[in-house]
């Protein structure tokens, strides 16, 4: 097998752009290009100013500095970056089926095929080929058979190296990961992509399996991740009725070192692009074998979640005497969690959905967030047109701004700064009695109180 130079990666995303950033500063020797179809996102990419990148990753401006243009490049000529390339990462979508068969359950791989038909029509010497990308256990057996169907006699290995970044923290977590995770069949190939890994990464984190081991762990580690949330979620509500702190129980549970202290923080639900996605296409996995008590067991981590997002709306609603119509209602934060401008799958969106079905208006402010990102959040969902979406949603550039004459605020991120804000002065700007409700569970609720705000805060006693 020759050695690896180049290496190309398809799909400018929220993995393929930091995960090559990472690759390329602890390899300079390697020259990595990344493509997508989205002119404007690699336009974006390539943005002399770092603070126009497509993604807001804290850290990630300054490894674009370095190595753009050196050994990073950001292209839309995909043909030419596959034809060069040694080893082609797919890191391109791979959402729930919005049509047709598994609709609403299966991982749609369109994407994926795509890339491997582009790969297969455009290849003329050995690949190897790695997905990056999150996909269903076996989807390596499709990508083999399109690929090994070419007739042109190149040879393709295919190696699963699924990506466990989370968005905030990506930086971080590619610097310093748990694990890398490779599965494959040919011996060279897997050594090839553990060579690159070795560069910053230490020996024994870099697992190797077989390649339907590594497909399927990552959907796994995701639902593990999701089932934490849900479970600390579903005693929330309990801990509310019971007088049980929740961050109290979670300490004490957490404190167990069988357990662990991570993922355990209450929420009014957890949104991003992954969780939801990636347990719907393991329950639909589990269904396609025939395994439904399998397939029940995981789909009720989707329903809890569901469930925690539906009652914190309630709360509101029940708390603002039975009826937000045309009541203020500040949303304090839109992405799906703090340090990213990421909202998939927000609660945020369902949240916003449940009160404006009841008539209210909402005036968003988010650090990262942009007003046209939330209207589309808003008009993806099909609920009410845009005009209306438009009428009833307005989004501020400051908290104040946010907060003024509002009858309700609502934490639905926990950006750090909310805690700073003088509250003082936004109690003092608000309709009486005025509600804060905190579903982060970030806010001091003591303090509040004692400000005049009557606090509701996910999985406390004082509601
Ligand atoms: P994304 O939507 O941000 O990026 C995907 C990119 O691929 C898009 O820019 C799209 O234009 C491009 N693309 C799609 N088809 C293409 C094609 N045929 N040719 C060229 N470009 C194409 O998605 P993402 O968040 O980066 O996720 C990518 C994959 O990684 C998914 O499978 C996801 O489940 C997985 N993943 C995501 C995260 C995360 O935190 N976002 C973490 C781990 C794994
Ligand atoms: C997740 C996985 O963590 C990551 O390994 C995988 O690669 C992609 O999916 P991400 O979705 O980016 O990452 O963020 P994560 O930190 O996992 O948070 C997901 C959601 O759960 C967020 O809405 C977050 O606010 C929520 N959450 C997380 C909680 O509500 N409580 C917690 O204790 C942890």
């Amino acid at each position: 097998m020759r050695e690896i130079k180049n290496i190309t990666c398809i799909g400018a995303g929220y993995v393929g752009g930091p995960t090559m950033s990472v690759i390329a500063q602890k390899n300079p020797h390697l020259n990595i290009t990344v493509v997508d179809l989205n002119r404007e996102r690699i336009a974006a990419w390539n943005h002399e100013d770092l603070s126009k990148l497509p993604i807001y990753e804290p850290g990630l401006d300054a490894i674009v500095k370095k190595v753009r243009g050196k050994n990073l490049f950001f292209s839309t000529n995909i043909e030419k970056a596959i034809d060069q390339a040694d080893m082609i990462f797919i890191s391109v979508n791979t959402p729930t089926k919005t049509y047709g068969k598994g609709k609403g359950k299966a991982a749609d791989l369109k994407h994926i095929e795509l890339c491997a038909r582009q790969i297969a029509a455009v290849a003329k010497d050995d690949k190897i080929v790695v997905e990056k990308s999150t996909l269903p256990v076996r989807t390596a057996e499709a990508l083999k058979s399109i690929l090994h169907n070419t007739g042109n006699g190149v040879n393709f290995h295919i190696l699963s190296n699924p990506e466990f970044l989370a968005e905030g923290t990506a930086v971080q977590d590619l610097e310093n990961p748990d694990r890398v995770l490779i599965g494959g069949e040919n011996k060279e190939a897997i050594q090839a992509l553990v060579t690159i890994y070795q560069s910053w990464v230490p020996k024994e984190r870099i697992i190797t399996t077989n390649l339907w081991s590594s497909e399927l762990s990552k959907l796994v580690a995701n639902a593990f991740l999701a089932q934490r949330v849900s479970s600390i979620n579903a005693i929330s509500e309990l801990c509310e009725v019971t007088g049980a702190d929740v961050n109290e129980v979670a300490y004490a549970v957490g404190a167990d070192s069988r357990i662990g202290p991570k993922f355990l923080k209450a929420s009014v639900g957890f949104g991003g692009s992954c969780f939801q996605k990636d347990i719907l296409n393991l329950v639909y996995i589990a269904r396609t074998y025939n395994l439904d008590k399998v397939a029940d067991y995981w789909e009720q981590v989707i329903l809890m979640n569901n469930h925690q997002k539906e009652r914190f709306a309630d709360k509101i609603i029940k708390t603002l005497y039975n009826t937000v119509n045309e009541k203020n209602i500040a949303f304090l934060g839109w992405s799906f969690k703090k340090d990213t401008n990421d909202t998939r799958e927000s609660a945020a969106i369902s949240v916003a959905n449940y009160l404006l079905e009841e008539e209210a208006n909402i005036i968003v402010y988010d650090p990262k967030v942009s007003e046209d990102q939330i209207y589309r959040d808003l008009d993806s969902l099909n609920t009410r047109n845009s005009n209306k979406n438009r009428e009833m949603v307005k989004v501020v550039k400051s908290p104040y701004e946010a907060c003024k004459q509002a009858h309700a605020v609502a934490i639905l991120t926990e950006w750090d700064e909310f805690k700073t804000y003088d509250w003082q002065k936004i109690y003092e700007n608000m309709y009486k009695p005025a509600f804060v409700f905190d579903g982060r569970n970030i806010l001091d609720s003591k303090k509040l109180t004692e400000l005049g705000f009557k606090a509701y805060v996910i999985g406390k006693h004082n509601n």
